[in-house]
């Protein structure tokens, strides 16, 4: 089928009051009787009886047919031609919208050629006779008929839409009033007129217009941008309604010259099988199918986006600013994001006939697959295509309370699997420069991952990503619990919030939609009780902390934190102060049986190995402390040491000793990695292995019941432990310096308690301290000691130690990461035994581990379980003299690592035996996965984040003076952080320039 036509355009009466010449006009074509179509809705409107006195007026004589349906099936058409022939007229009048003007012109074809019409449907120059002449009203301003010589009829055999094209089609005489369109129904304006604005789009970036359909199509644009909103809200606007009706007539020259193109045969396939109105179909199809088109259409949009004046400083940006400007002015006029009703089951026909309508004769930019069409109308049903997603994201504006559905394009989630990668994928498309953290514009973007919920182990993890309010770039923060399997069950896979609401409020996410609630009656309120507070489900709150914007506030989640960043101030200032999700939808995967096979081997390995079922199970995190100690990892008195002998108080084994009632984990998770201690006679949850560091060993603090409290309450407050142990620890060297006299020593911790609350509430030297180690230093001085990366406070592992670790917290695009600096720590001691204090091969392992643990960590799945990937036999014989080669000579693989890593097809094969996570993937989603597309996944986040944080204004990967130029151990030089050598060949591996930036031609080869 073509709905393409070729006409000049003819003759039209344009302006106000113009309907009153139409009598006049059909003399002049010579009709003495005519046959007047519409529908029920035009008559009740009263234009049938002004328009029928103006033309009775003039002499001409008229016929009545109103029964015009929406859609005009064929019958429809022939009975109004039947009736036609009867009276003996001489000419056809339309008045009304599409259908009406539709149903005139099929009519005007059976006067002089036999029926029926379905002959003649898609066969161009098959008509005989020229029509008796067809004059049209249109009442809506959208379709463009009056320029075309399309008629779109539907075969009422099979539903579907055909096009009637014949030269005699054509109007003799278009009649463009405005004040014919005062009355049109806001909706109807607004989705005619997006009919309009598709007819422009589609013939732009189609292959066959010429300079004169082009600028057709530019006016077309400009004038529905400036005029459709307005005439939406103000329907009495003539100024704005006469501006969209030449923006219907320019949109239709240009069309039928430069056809149309996916939009319109999705449309056209929807209409046919489920009456979805043309206008409504078009406007929720067209950013779906322009966002499809990727890279074919962004030299084309990025004109269009010139034309109304949007931001961008490439062709690419400014192609998506313009298709969000098309979302924006579709979710202004209350157009949805998808389209109610459409049957899984009817896909693969609607599929079909949309692909047949297209090809080959539609010049559309890129030419669509059938799995592109199935593709968009499965976003169109919202939902994205694949096996393991909820199906729907929604984005929340805190100002206005506006809640919009959206999903990205399959490809998208394809190469940024969920989690991290999806919401660094959102945040990066989201803005064209540089965001504050605390403003409006800043999104809090709360993703999951297709993992969750699927019941592969340990994978209920979510991921909450922003920008900083510590480090000013982009911060993305991961949380076991239950929160991410209720908000999946809810049926959404992610939230994006923006805006800032007038008052206090939570968001409730259940399965009937999103709501916001009001949280003044727990503002000022502890996580807990804010939780309670807040009713069933799975729950985020923030404390008093997040309320008083406090730097690195955090987000809590039953008992578990999304910690690091300051998440929880951006919630603040978004008066945000929690969220619940609630929901029972199950998540499928294709072949369930096969699945559970490879479940049931995963826990078996995790159960069976040496960290994930042994060291994590019996002592936690904390069992590290023990061994931290013994490499000089442990970091001490502000990092000025890798030693502490208070150590054993704080150990795992004394945690466990005194104070361990059970463990605990996180739904799915087959490795329980979590505490519960007991404290005074209450049951509290134990502290991890970072906290006891930062807020022990750092402090000179041996007094494990005062972490425990000073956990429980950081957590109530809703304050990250590490960073405000950071904080504590350079504001003590401060003190002990004489930079700053703040009464804080080294080991004198009695008032940690109480300082903690001054923090959280910002009072007295609370204040400072709230602002993290990294402005305190631009305050009081002591730059070489504030032990920061990028600003945010490093994990509890010293690094002079450890080399690897010193550079993956110098290169974690979140700043002083262990996680996203690839956790090198656990090859240097605390598992294999790779000298710490060598560079050799360090650099390829962070970026191997990093890439790895970054689609790991987007799949789903907690970064634990990536420890089974060493063999356990590796980690648990260090002492075994084979054991002790292989740890020696494992530097010398990371030549081959690098290698590897520019050439991951290589890798492209599943060992679920080995790195489960790729084909975990691929059995939840259905689609193709292995290791060397999963490692390729994680580089791509992992730049894709860095051209974030370049954006932001990220200057440089550094650490402190202290790691880098102290020695740790005075008699040994190689006791230090050797960062620049190390960064020089991570930046040769990663592809970046010598700044840390990536270069084009890496951005280019991972498809950024
Ligand atoms: S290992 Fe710990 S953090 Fe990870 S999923 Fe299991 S219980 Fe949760
Ligand atoms: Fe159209």
């Amino acid at each position: 089928m073509n709905f393409s036509v070729f006409s000049s355009p003819n003759p039209i009466l344009f302006g106000t009051g113009t309907s009153k010449l139409t009598g006049e006009k059909l003399r002049a074509l010579g009709c003495a009787k005519i046959l007047l179509v519409y529908d029920a809705g035009i008559k009740a409107a009263g234009l049938v009886d002004r328009i029928d006195r103006i033309i009775t007026e003039a002499g001409v004589e008229t016929v009545h047919y109103s029964g015009v349906l929406a859609d005009p099936p064929d019958w429809s058409v022939e009975e109004a031609a039947a009736l036609g022939k009867s009276a003996g007229v001489d000419g056809i009048v339309g008045l009304g919208g599409g259908s009406a003007l539709d149903t005139a012109k099929g009519a005007g074809l059976l006067q002089a050629n036999p029926p029926p019409i379905s002959q003649y449907f898609g066969r161009e120059g098959v008509v005989t006779r020229p029509s008796v002449p067809i004059v049209v009203i249109p009442t809506t301003a959208g379709t463009g008929s009056e320029a075309t010589v399309a008629s779109v009829v539907v075969d009422s055999a099979t539903h579907e839409k055909y096009a009637l094209m014949d030269p005699a089609l054509i109007p003799r005489e278009a009649v463009l009033d405005p004040l014919l369109t005062t009355g049109l129904p806001p909706f109807i304006t607004a989705t005619t007129g997006m009919d309009a604005l598709t007819h422009a789009v589609e013939a732009y970036i189609g292959r066959s217009n010429t300079r004169e359909t082009r600028g057709m199509a530019r006016k077309t644009v400009a004038l529905v941008f400036e005029n459709l909103y307005v005439a939406y809200q103000d329907g009495a606007n003539v100024g704005a309604r006469a501006n969209m009706q030449r923006a219907a007539y320019y949109g239709g020259i240009a069309f039928t010259r430069a056809y149309v193109g996916n939009v319109h045969a999705i449309a056209h396939t929807l209409g046919g099988m489920y009456s979805v109105p043309h206008g409504l179909a078009n406007a929720v199809i067209l950013p779906h199918v322009l966002d499809d088109y990727g890279e074919s259409v962004y030299g084309s949009l990025a004109e269009l986006a010139d034309v109304v004046h949007l931001p961008g400083n490439t062709a690419e940006r400014k192609a998506k600013a313009f298709i969000r400007a098309i979302r924006d002015l579709n979710g202004s006029m209350g157009i949805p994001t998808t389209i109610d009703g459409i049957l899984e089951e009817d896909i693969p026909l609607m599929t079909d006939r949309a692909f047949h309508e297209a090809n080959p004769t539609y010049p559309v930019p890129r030419i669509f697959s059938r799995e592109d069409f199935s593709g968009v109308f499965h976003r169109l049903m919202g939902k994205s295509g694949l096996h393991g997603y909820a199906g729907k994201m929604a984005r929340v504006d805190l100002s206005t309370g506006d809640v919009e559905h959206f999903m990205p394009q399959k490809d998208d989630l394809l190469k940024y699997l969920g989690g991290k990668g999806l919401a660094a994928k959102i945040l990066f498309d989201e803005f064209d420069e540089k965001v504050d953290a605390l403003s409006d514009e800043n999104l809090i973007v709360i993703t999951t991952s297709p993992l969750n919920a699927s019941g592969t182990p340990s994978s209920s993890r979510f991921n909450i990503s922003t920008i900083s309010p510590l480090t000013g770039l982009l911060v993305s923060a991961n949380c076991g619990g239950d929160f991410g399997l209720h908000l999946k069950r809810a049926g959404y896979d992610a939230l994006v919030i923006r805006g800032q609401s007038p008052d206090s409020v939570f968001i409730h996410v259940g399965e009937e939609g999103i709501e916001l609630r009001g949280a003044s009656g727990f503002w000022g309120k502890d996580t807990s009780e804010t939780q309670e507070a807040m009713g069933n489900g799975g729950k985020l709150a923030i404390g008093v902390a997040g309320e008083n914007l406090v730097r690195y506030a955090c987000v809590v989640s039953a008992e578990r934190v999304v910690g690091r960043g300051g998440v929880g101030a951006v919630f603040g200032y978004k008066r945000l102060k929690g969220i619940v999700a609630e929901g029972r939808m199950r998540i499928t995967v294709p072949d369930q049986d096969k699945f559970k096979g490879f479940n049931r081997k995963w826990i078996a390995k995790l159960q069976k190995h040496a960290l994930t079922g042994e060291q994590l199970p019996k002592l936690g995190t904390a069992a590290l402390v023990r061994k931290m100690q013994d490499r000089d990892l442990l970091a001490t008195r502000n990092y000025s040491s890798g030693r502490f002998d208070g150590f054993e108080n704080i150990s795992g084994e004394t945690l466990r000793e005194k104070h361990l009632v059970k463990n605990k984990g996180c739904p799915t998770c087959p490795i329980r990695c979590g505490r519960i201690v007991k404290i005074e006679g209450r049951e509290v949850k134990g502290p991890e292995l970072e906290t006891l560091g930062l807020l022990g060993s750092n402090l000179m603090n041996d007094d494990l019941p005062l972490i425990i409290r000073l956990n429980r309450l950081c957590d109530e407050l809703g304050m990250d432990t590490m960073s405000f142990g950071g904080s504590v620890g350079f504001a003590m060297e401060l003190c002990e310096k004489g930079f700053w006299e703040n009464g804080l020593r080294f080991g004198d911790c009695g008032s940690l308690e109480a300082l903690a609350r001054q923090v959280a509430h910002r009072e007295g030297i609370g204040d400072v301290i709230a602002e993290g180690a990294r402005r305190m230093s631009e305050m009081y001085g002591g730059g070489e000691f504030a032990i920061h990366a990028k600003g945010l406070e490093l994990a509890a592992y010293e690094p002079r130690a450890a080399q690897g670790m010193g550079l993956g917290y110098a290169t974690a695009n979140r700043g002083g990461c262990h996680l996203g600096g690839g956790y090198l720590v656990v090859l240097e001691g605390l598992g294999f035994h790779v000298d710490g204090r060598q560079t050799r091969g360090k650099a390829a392992f962070a970026v191997f581990f990093q890439d790895l643990m970054e689609a790991a960590s987007a799949g789903g799945s907690c970064l634990f379980t990536t420890y089974a990937v060493l063999p356990s036999f590796l980690v648990r014989n260090p002492r075994n003299p084979f054991v002790r080669m292989i740890h020696a000579v494992f530097p010398s693989f990371g030549g081959l690592v690098a290698l590897l890593h520019s050439h991951p097809g290589a890798l492209s094969v599943n060992a679920p035996g080995v790195i489960p996570h790729p084909y975990a993937y691929k059995l939840v989603t259905g689609s193709k996965m292995d290791i060397g597309r999963f490692v390729r996944s994680g580089e791509r986040i992992y730049n894709l984040e860095r051209l974030i944080d370049l954006r932001q204004g990220l200057a440089a990967d550094m650490l402190p003076g202290r790691l880098t130029d102290e020695l740790q151990r005075e008699d040994d030089a190689q006791s230090r952080v050797l960062l620049a050598p190390m960064l020089k060949k991570y930046y040769r591996i990663r592809g970046w320039d010598e700044h840390g930036a990536p270069t084009g031609k890496r951005l280019k080869k991972l498809g950024l």
